[in-house]
């Protein structure tokens, strides 16, 4: 892949989502603890303080934090899509990778907002919508491809969503650097109804199961990749080619054995889970220090790696974190806060993938037969303007001969 000129630095997007209050929370006697207070701001107060004791009012652990963007209960899905990864359509259709991750402990609300329902649709199918549209709207002078993969690391192992019986699949890095899944399924297709079916299709064979905090519990990563190939319909003899990436990825929750009651092999798994998940907090502290020259070891967890780019390279990269609002949550929560705060720190280096395609001088003959039949067209054209101005003029010389008359 070529450098595609200029790189630009860019800080991660965080945003954070604050799901509605659960029966079951309400049935343990929880009150709400997490309130947006505007729309970047949140506070999470001390369930344990009472607000009479002024004594202990000094040492409050009660605190705010900023972010690019907060939702409560009362935001839609739409809201959450718009403000959070509409903007990245138009990058990733002309050559930008972009990276919209979904993360926070079990049952907040994460599968929600990344796949959400069949009435209340999530990221995925919104971005893709859009995607398809952008690409419409544009493909006058434009040519694309359009491939879709969706896969799950669970128990560090990679599973092709679109087709599990091809076993476990291997990373691999390209020539270019890149790291790909070898022999994962790869689609095209343009129609969202098709997609949807295929992503809730692909969510049945995901890996999961009823915990106590989740009765539909992830319990692997699920990563949906979307790649677009843009070139101009125009052809020439070596042609540029604009190769975007698109990860929008929905986590396994960060979790408590002791929370979720797990045990034997849901404890197994929440070890694994954690173990990718631990290598991404510490890719995440050690990006977000200041100065940046820490070691950020990728190699640690099958997500990391994949998420290399995602993280510290070249992509436009958005976090979703979610939260409980339930007092019952309250260290989970501060965690996830703490955690999200920490990530605005995150910067990348964005810039355009450009791939040079030489055509082989087989195929020039077809090049100078499009070339031709575009010089055609475009003849066709001047002559049909040159024609309607020849028409006008003459109609103001008749007015004038009139006038003269
Ligand atoms: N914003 C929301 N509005 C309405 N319902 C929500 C919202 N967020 C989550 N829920 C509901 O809460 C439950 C748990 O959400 P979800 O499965 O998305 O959690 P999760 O973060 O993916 O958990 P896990 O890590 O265990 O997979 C689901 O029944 C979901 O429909
Ligand atoms: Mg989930």
């Amino acid at each position: 892949m070529k450098d595609g000129g200029e790189s630009k630095e860019q800080q991660l997007t965080v945003a954070l989502r604050i799901r509605p209050i659960n029966e079951a929370e309400l049935g343990e006697g929880a009150t709400i603890i997490a309130h947006k207070v505007d729309e970047q701001m949140v506070v999470l107060m001390d369930p344990m303080e009472d607000p009479d004791d002024v004594l202990r009012a000094n040492r409050s652990r009660e605190k705010s934090y900023m972010f690019d963007v907060a939702f409560d209960y009362t935001a839609t899905q739409d809201t959450v899509y718009r403000l959070t990864t509409k903007g990245l359509i138009e990058g990733v259709i002309s050559g930008y990778n972009a990276t919209v991750f979904a993360y926070g402990p079990t049952g907040c609300g994460k599968t929600y907002t990344m796949l959400g329902t069949d009435w209340e649709p999530g990221i995925y199918i919104r971005t893709l919508n859009d995607l398809f549209k952008a690409i419409e709207e544009t493909s006058d002078d434009m040519e694309y491809e359009v491939l879709m993969s969706y896969m799950e690391i669970y128990n560090e192992m990679i599973r092709d969503l679109l087709n599990p019986s091809l076993g476990y699949l291997d990373l691999r890095e390209d020539s270019k650097g890149v790291i790909q899944v070898a022999g994962i399924t790869e689609v095209s297709t343009i129609n969202a109804k098709e997609i949807m079916q295929l992503l809730m299709k692909g969510n049945k064979q995901r890996t999961q199961e009823p915990t106590a905090a989740n009765k539909t519990s992830s319990r692997s990563h699920a990563i949906l990749q979307v790649t677009v190939r843009q070139k101009s319909r125009v052809k020439n003899i070596t042609q540029e080619v604009r190769v975007g990436r698109l990860f929008m990825i929905d986590l396994a929750g960060s979790e408590r054995a002791s929370q979720t009651q797990n045990r034997g092999q849901r404890m197994k798994e929440g070890a694994h889970i954690n173990r990718s998940l631990l290598a991404l907090g510490n890719c995440i502290n050690a990006l977000s220090e200041r100065g940046g020259n820490k070691y950020v070891n990728y190699r640690d967890s099958k997500l990391t790696r994949l998420l290399k780019d995602s993280l510290g390279g070249n992509s436009r990269t958005v976090m979703i974190a979610h939260i409980s609002p339930a007092s019952t949550s309250f260290e989970e929560s501060r965690n996830t806060l703490t955690y999200a705060d920490r990530a605005k720190n995150i910067k990348t280096r964005v810039k355009r993938n450009l791939l040079n395609v030489s055509y082989h001088i087989a195929q020039y003959t077809s090049i100078i037969s499009d070339l031709r039949k575009e010089i055609q067209r475009l003849k066709e054209k001047i002559d049909e303007q040159g024609l309607k101005q020849l028409r006008s003029e003459k109609s103001d010389i008749r007015n004038i001969q009139g006038d003269c008359l």
